[in-house]
């Protein structure tokens, strides 16, 4: 049978036959029948807006893949630097590439001075650091004219380096000046995850990170560096097709990944543990979101999986490790609890709800002395090699033009101006 549809005009009689390309369906077919005739898909539901070779995600099936690689074997057997190469330049590095990316990625982790003391200590004292990071970012821009240049391939590669290396910077950065305590510098001897620990918590000269604390952090990074066509992709793929560089764009997709629905989730299922208060109020809680008046069950559901996020997997087993160096967090027992209500209650299965990344990570966030506000900064910090990889792979596609969906217009028809005294 052949693998094509026909769609039929039924005003006109007017038929086209659309081939299905890779599982998609190309709108050109539509446009051929009636160029004024649109797919109405709020929030692209059903809609693939570009072609991708950076993440693969079988929602049904619970997989996910960097490049082709399964999370679980990065995350078992890799590091967030190697993975965030493999994401950007789309296969893992040789020991001489691996080298070079280091020392590269080590070697742009300091922001000019009048980033910090001029913009970032120009924030109210209890700014929110997320706020503060997103703005960052956008005014790393200005520091940068020449990223502008996003058709020069080595300038896109320097903005990547800079990108990478200076988020875990600026977000450090944001929280010392929050709790007012003085910036610390990056420490070119550390690897990633502890020179962002040294940055976060180092007071005077000493400061060694628990190493599975460590390791427990780059995991997360791993975790965290890709998910596809997500809000905070989608924004950073919507901006870089207006030729925005790509530091206002990485600022506009931060700014997406702020949101409660989106990054923001690990906070607020930190915040949600805390109001349930104990494992007695958790069937009442449940309760309560089933009847809308608790409002979302954080951290469960998901647009894409429709069953075990298997990030969600990797961070509930390693909460455990890391419980052993820091103490349990007593909210852990209260998610637990809340996890197995909800996958034995109807209302949960029957829409296929699910814990999801963030369900467990504030859990260890919480448990490693980040506060509240930093939790999707952290989530940012590594992200941003996914929205890099996928900026670069738009900038390239000759398919892809300036991003700009139709409307099905539902408003007024003409009408005349009235003046103000004539309004009634
Ligand atoms: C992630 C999320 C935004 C996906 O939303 P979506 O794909 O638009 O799904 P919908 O909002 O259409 O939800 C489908 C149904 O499940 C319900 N639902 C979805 N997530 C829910 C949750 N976390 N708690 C309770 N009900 C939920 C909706 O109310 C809706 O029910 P209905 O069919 O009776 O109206 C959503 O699941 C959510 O808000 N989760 C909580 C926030 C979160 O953890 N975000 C992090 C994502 S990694």
């Amino acid at each position: 049978m052949a693998d094509t549809f026909t769609i039929t005009d039924n005003r006109t009689g007017k038929s086209v036959e659309v081939p299905l390309h890779d599982g998609g369906i190309s709108s050109k077919g539509l446009r051929e029948l009636d160029p004024n005739l649109y797919f109405y898909d709020p929030s692209y539901m059903q809609t693939a807006a570009c072609r991708s070779t950076v993440t693969y995600i079988d929602g049904d099936a619970g997989i996910l893949r960097y490049r082709g690689y399964p999370i679980e074997q990065l995350a078992d057997q890799s590091t967030y630097l190697e993975v965030a190469y493999l994401l950007i330049h789309g296969e893992l590095p040789n020991a001489a590439q691996h080298e070079k990316w280091v020392f590269d990625i080590t070697h742009h982790t300091f922001m000019h001075e009048n980033l910090r003391k001029r913009f970032l200590e120009g924030f109210h004292y209890d700014a929110h650091p997320m706020g503060m990071l997103v703005s960052s970012l956008a005014a790393l821009s200005t520091f940068y004219p020449e990223a502008k240049d996003i058709e020069n391939p080595e300038s896109r590669n320097k903005q990547v380096l800079r990108l990478i290396a200076k988020v875990p910077t600026l977000a450090a950065a944001c929280h010392r000046f929050s709790v007012g305590q003085p910036f610390v510098y990056p420490d070119n001897n550390l690897d990633f995850a502890s020179n962002f620990l040294s940055m976060m918590w180092r007071i005077g000269d000493k400061y060694e990170p628990h190493p599975h604390l460590v390791r427990a952090l780059d995991v997360l990074f791993i975790l965290h560096a890709d998910h596809e066509q997500n809000c905070g992709s989608t924004a950073m793929r919507v901006i870089g097709s207006s030729q925005a560089d790509p530091y206002s764009a990485a600022a506009g997709a931060a700014a997406a990944l702020y949101g409660p629905l989106h990054g923001g989730a690990n906070e607020a299922v930190v915040r949600m543990l805390q109001d349930i208060g104990s494992v007695a109020n958790v069937a009442a809680f449940i309760q309560s979101v089933k009847g809308g008046a608790g409002g979302r069950l954080m951290g469960f559901g998901h647009r894409v999986y429709k069953n075990f996020d298997p990030r969600a997997k990797i961070i509930k087993k390693m909460a455990y490790d890391v419980f052993e160096v820091t103490g349990m967090n007593p909210l852990l027992e209260i998610a637990l609890k809340l996890e197995e209500a909800a996958l034995s209650d109807d209302y949960f299965v029957s829409r296929k709800l699910y814990p999801n990344v963030d369900f467990y990570s504030g859990l260890i966030y919480q448990a490693m002395g980040f506060p509240l506000e930093m939790f999707t900064v952290l989530f940012a910090i590594p992200r941003m090699s996914g929205w890099l990889a996928q900026w670069l792979e738009l900038i390239q596609d000759p398919e892809q033009k300036i991003s700009r969906p139709r409307q099905i217009y539902v408003g007024h028809g003409e009408r005349d101006y009235v003046p103000k005294i004539s309004r009634g």
